[in-house]
This record gives C-alpha cells, structure tokens and sequence, in this order.
C-alpha cells in the first residue's frame, strides 16, 4: 500500500502488572516510534495508540503476590508504565488503558455482533477446576511441566521458558497455583472463534499476499500456525476479573484477554479521537488506512492470526505489516523477569537519564542518555534473529559512534565556522566546487531515498546504519579538505578563502540533513541540532531533507554544544555489577533448597581418586552420529595423540560450536562401543539446575594434555 490516506499504528499493549524492561522497549516500542515520527515529518495523517492491557489472570496473580488488589495493581503499574514510556521520548498519541468503560463497552459490542452473527460457536468441556478455591483455573493460574521443552515453568496458556503457547490440557503434572493442589476436571460452557473457518482466508492474506513484504520469521510463524491445524479458541473465561461477557447465561464469565486486549487499539483510538474532536471510524473501516501493529514475537500468532479473523468478521480493516521483533538477551542470558536478569526501562532512567543535570531536550542533559540507549537498541535491535544487549556493546556504540562520528561531526563543523567563517553561514562558490565537494553533495541528496526506502520496509538498523554512515563520510569529506590546513595560506592568497567557504557551507547544510535525519530514532539530539542552528521545529519536515540551502548564507549560529558525552568504564561495570548482584539476591535462597536436596556420593580415599587420568583436551572435530539424537562423535587432541570420543551432549551443543574449545577429558577410561564407534575416554560437564550443560574447561587456553588434578 502505497501512499494511504492514514495510518493508525500500534505498540502491543503491556501487561500492567510490572514495570517492563528494555527488551520491550526495542520490540514492540521503539520501532513503533521511529517509523511514527517519520511518518509525522512527512506530514502524514498517523495516529500512534497504545496502553495498558489490565485484564488476564497475570493481573489477580500479582495482587495476591503484593497482598493488595488487582485494582491497586493496574492503578500502580499503569501510572509507572506512562511515565517510564514518557521519559524515553515515547510519543504515542494516547497511552489508554483496558480498565476504561469505554474499552469495555468497545469489546462487548465486539463480542456480541459476532455472537449475533453466528461466526462464534459454544461448547461444554472439561475444565481443571480447584476444588478448595472453588474456582476454574485458567492460564496463570495452572502450572506444570512443559510437553515441549520439559521446563517446570509452564503455564495454562504459555510456557515461561521456552516460550511455547499452550493450553492447559497439555500440562504434564498440572497444579493449581492457588492451592498448590492437583485440581480436578469440570464442566463448564465456553465461547469458542472457530479458527478454522477461516483457514482459507489465512492461507491466500498472509501465505499469498504477505509473503514478501512481511518479515520473513513472522510469515513462518504463522505457516506453522496454519500447517498445524487451526484450533477452535476459547474467547471466555471463567474468572471474575476482566470485560464481562455481556449474555445473561454468562454469569462468572468475562472475555479472555487475548479478546479484549487488540480491541483495546479500537478503543484507544475512540478516546484519542473524542479528545481530539476527530472521527475515529475511518481509522479502522476506511480501506485507505494502513494499520500496522509492533509487536514482539511471543505476540505474532494474536497479531496476524486471530485478531485479523476478529477483525474480518467484525468488518474492519486488516493490517498492512505486524514487524515482530525477536527477542533481546542481556550479557549472554535470556532476559527474565522471574530471574531479575534484565534491565528495567525504569533502572536505566535512574542510573543515566535522571542523573543528567540538564533537562531533557537541551544539548547534553537527560536526552541525550535516553537518545543513547534508543540508538543502541536500534542498533541492535533483533529484526531478524534474537539479539544481545552487553553492556560493553552499549559503551562502544556511544563511544566510538555517536561521540566519535556523528557528534564528532557536528561539533569540528560548528567549531571550525566559528573560527574560519565569523560564526555565519558562508556563501557556495558553486564555480569551484572541486570533485569532493560533488560527491558529498551526491552522497547527501541520495541519503533521502535510501534511508526512505529502508524505513518504508521497517529496516531500521539499517536506515540509521545509514544516518551514521552519512555522518561518517562527512568527518571523511573534511578530512580531505582541511579548511584548517588551508586557512594558513590565507595570507598569501586570500583565493583560498573561498574553499574553505565551500567546506563549511557543505558541512552545515550536512548538518542540517543530519538533523533531520536523526529525528525519528534520536527526537533529543534532533532538538539540540534545532537549537544550535537556531532555526525552528519545521526545518525537520522530511521534504526538507536532500536539500542543500536549509541553512541561508549570512545566517548566524549558536557556540557549539556537545551532543553527547562518553560513557566511562566505571558505569558499565557498576551495571554489570548490580545485575550479577541482582541475580545472587534471586539465587540464594534457592541455592539453599538444592543444597539440602543435592546427594553427595559415598566418600572415598585419595588412592581412589588418583587412579582417574584427568588431562585437558582440545576438540579439533565434531559432528553427530547417525541416527542417535545425542551422540556426537568428537576428536580430541591431547597432545600426544589425538582420541574419538562419543559423548551425549549433542542436545546441548552444536558441533560447529565446539569445535576449537578445550575440555576436561578422562583418559583412562576403558574403551566402550556406541552406535558401532569405538569410544576412548570421556569428557566432562557441569550440569546447571535447568538441565543445561556446560563443558568443563580451563579459565584460559593451556597446551593439550596439561593434567588435571
Ligand atoms: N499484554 C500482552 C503482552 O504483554 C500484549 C497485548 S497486545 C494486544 O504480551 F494486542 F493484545 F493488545
Ligand atoms: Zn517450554
């Protein structure tokens, strides 16, 4: 869809039942808001919406968790929710939430004219039931095993470890979370989006029409979906806490969450327009509307499959795109909340924006702290696999790119036109531009259409790839011009001033594109360049941008301000510090449960002990042995001679992983055929409480063969 008449953007509605962290932040949020404000310089009609989702057993849950009440909860986390959004420049056109009447209303009517229209069927099942509670357990509310990676973190509706959605029947040992018991089945009466009508619609929308301007981990995800047989979904739950099913033999029953909270955009939208004094009706019914939703990829299948069949039956318009971003890990782990193994959007507000004395929006100050940690999530941002925060990753990209490239750029350009132009904008000699004054004025007037066009596809790592580069070349253009280096002839000829005219000149209307360049993913550093050119918020409208007269010849400019500062070693490792402190404070107590629990074998003598050879090794091949699922046959070199060893870890690692890394190996094992290969020796590993192994190596590399003792 080119050129639509609106767009109506969205970011995934967070839970409100915590603060969130910066893996958020780069999913579903950040995207969101790059592509929203560059929307908004194109002067784009663009309403952005999103919210609290309040509704789902995670709120009751964390009632009970804080002794208070799901009331308190949402008013709590809501409040803290807006404001951690608001001071990481989130521009969203309403932040609303689902607890609103308005939302509520929204999604009976939702409910009822599907209802109505026979596109819902009901159906008595069985359901776990707790019989000292009283009460049906739905999602949260019932844990057990997970049937797919055997984590004991799994819940009625998703598994917290491996990510997995699942319903409560595929539990393995399911318990109640209330009581701690094993519940019961009983019958109850649900309302069921019967997916598979649909599946032909789904088919020729996503697999046909999106498979090629959708990402290509999200058209997967739902082919999955599709090829695996659509399900029936239960769009009620027995639960007193949520949107009430608005039928009278529905007593006890509200909608489930995943129902209510999408219709939640429709809803934030009608608030947005009744504050506005806008329609909000062609929003959602207008066919020249593009709706495209931010999401991270535990939010797909809601996105792109049940929510567009909602909104097909319902008669509105469908999405456009649904970027889903993978996940962000955090110094080599998953990020957890659970585990208190993240970063919260709040910890980094404290430990950087807040701590800024400046205020948010002058060169320097908070905003700059905010543009940092928006740049480096960009950066990284996992648009087609899971990505990693490091903190040490964090520092380089300020330091050696925002500081040392662009901010470099920026400020040699505003201190060089004081000294050599009078603080004024010189006059273009276009008579003499020589051929690097050409080529930076190519590369300037192309930079638009490729950083548009990568916007446009929702690549924005690599349109700011692009910002950087931009910048990049101009510290290149004035490295070869050397206004500074010229400005010494002067005396003898005062020609040469002219050049260097043409230098400056280039390198502020560079600027000036740089600034309109940056805006979408760095709002604060836009600013700081606005103030400093002196010039008003309108020289950011993005057909401004390739152009090389923005700023006029004669026009005088502020001192030079520091767009961004360093970030020292000793910030990154005090947040390493606190994460690994975090981490312990989590573990302890757990850690005293295992002890108790872990069993010492019998005691031994030395003599014993000493009979075992233990030497490092190092893994010169690996590869997996044929019809065994956790066999890999491995060459370990041990100095003086090189072994075959079969070891069980090749559910653990892959062999292209392995290869090169050293290992504790018994060597004096006797021989043991597996699978037809002769096995000669062993290697070690260290088995953490989830199952995963580790190899068991030296701290640093020592000579094959060293002994272990
Ligand atoms: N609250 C959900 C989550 O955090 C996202 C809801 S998105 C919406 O995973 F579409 F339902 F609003
Ligand atoms: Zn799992």
């Amino acid at each position: 869809m080119t050129n639509p008449k609106r767009y109506l953007v969205t970011s995934a509605l967070p839970y409100a039942n915590g603060l969130k962290h910066v893996g958020h932040l780069a999913g579903a949020y950040i995207p969101a808001d790059i592509y929203v404000r560059y929307l908004r310089a194109q002067k784009r009609d663009v309403v952005f919406v999103c919210g609290s989702d309040e509704h789902g057993t995670a709120i009751p849950i964390q009632a009970t968790k804080e002794g208070t009440t799901p009331r308190a909860i949402i008013d709590k986390y809501h409040e803290a929710m807006k404001q951690d959004f608001e001071d990481l420049s989130m521009s969203f056109d309403i932040y609303h939430r689902t607890s609103e009447p308005i939302h509520h209303e929204t999604a009976q009517e939702f409910f009822t004219r599907l209802n109505d229209a026979g596109e819902l069927e009901t159906k008595e099942t069985e359901q776990y039931f707790d019989e000292e509670a009283k009460t049906f357990l739905a999602d949260r509310y019932i844990k057990g095993t997970c049937p797919n990676c055997g984590s004991d973190r799994a819940f009625g509706d998703q598994c917290e470890t491996c990510g997995r959605t699942l319903s409560p029947d595929e539990l393995i040992n399911p318990v109640s979370t209330l009581s701690g018991k094993t519940p019961i089945k009983k019958k109850t009466t649900h309302w069921y989006l019967p997916l598979g009508k649909h599946e032909q619609f789904l088919r020729e929308w996503i697999l046909e029409q999106h498979k090629d301007d959708w990402r290509a981990t999200v058209v997967g995800q739902c082919k999955s979906w599709i090829e695996g047989g659509l399900q029936s979904r239960a769009v009620t739950r027995d639960l007193d806490w949520g949107v009430k099913v608005p039928l009278k033999e529905a007593k006890g029953k509200v909608l489930y969450v995943w129902f209510d909270a999408p219709i939640g955009y429709i809803s934030a939208t009608k608030q947005w327009a009744i504050d506005n004094k806008k329609d909000w009706k062609p929003y959602w019914q207008d066919k020249d509307t593009k709706l495209v939703h931010f999401v991270g990829k535990d939010n797909i299948v809601f996105h792109c499959i049940i929510f567009p069949v909602m909104l097909k039956l319902h008669g509105d318009i469908l999405p456009e795109n649904v970027p889903a971003n993978e996940f962000l890990n955090l110094e080599g782990d998953k990020m957890s909340t659970s585990r208190n193994w993240k970063l919260d959007m709040r910890d980094y507000i404290n430990d950087f924006v807040k701590k800024e004395n400046l205020p948010t929006g002058q060169a320097g100050g908070g905003g700059q702290c905010v543009d940092m940690l928006r740049y480096y999530l960009t950066q990284i941002a996992p648009e087609t696999k899971d990505s990693e925060f490091m903190w040490k990753g964090f520092q380089d990209a300020v330091n050696s790119e925002l500081v040392s490239i662009f901010g470099n750029f920026v400020n040699r350009t505003w201190v060089l036109m004081h000294k050599l132009c009078g603080g004024k904008v010189p006059t273009l000699h276009t008579g003499i531009l020589d051929d690097n004054d050409k080529i930076l004025i190519g590369e300037i007037e192309n930079a638009k259409a490729k950083i548009e066009t990568l916007l446009e596809q929702y690549k924005f790592r690599e349109a700011l790839y692009e910002v950087i580069d931009l910048s990049r070349k101009g510290n290149q253009y004035m490295q070869k011009k050397e206004p500074w280096i010229v400005a010494k002839k002067l005396a003898e000829n005062p020609e040469a001033q002219k050049s260097i005219d043409n230098t400056m000149y280039l390198c502020l209307q560079l600027t000036a594109n740089l600034a309109i360049f940056i805006n979408p993913f760095l709002p604060n550093t836009a600013k700081s360049m606005l103030h400093m050119m002196k010039v008003v918020d309108k020289l950011l409208d993005w057909e401004n941008a390739g152009k090389l007269k923005l700023l006029s010849t004669g026009y005088s400019l502020r001192e030079p301000q520091l767009l961004f500062r360093k970030i020292e070693d000793t910030e990154v490792n005090e947040q390493i510090e606190k994460l690994k402190t975090g981490l312990k404070k989590m573990e302890e107590p757990k850690k005293e449960e295992t002890k108790t629990k872990s069993i010492v074998k019998p005691e031994i003598q030395f003599d014993d002990f000493s009979k075992i050879d233990l030497k490092v090794g190092t893994i010169i091949s690996a590869e997996k042995v044929e019809k065994a699922d956790k066999l890999l046959k491995l060459s370990v070199d041990l100095g003086f001679e090189t072994r075959t060893i079969i070891s069980g870890i090749a559910l653990h690692f892959k062999p292209e992983d392995i290869i090169g890394k050293q290992v504790t190996v018994v060597t004096n094992l006797a021989p043991r055929k597996m699978r037809g290969i002769e096995s000669n020796g062993m290697i070690l590993t260290a088995e953490d409480k989830d199952g995963k192994l580790q190899l068991l190596k030296p701290e640093n590399l020592v000579s094959p063969g060293s002994n272990v003792s």
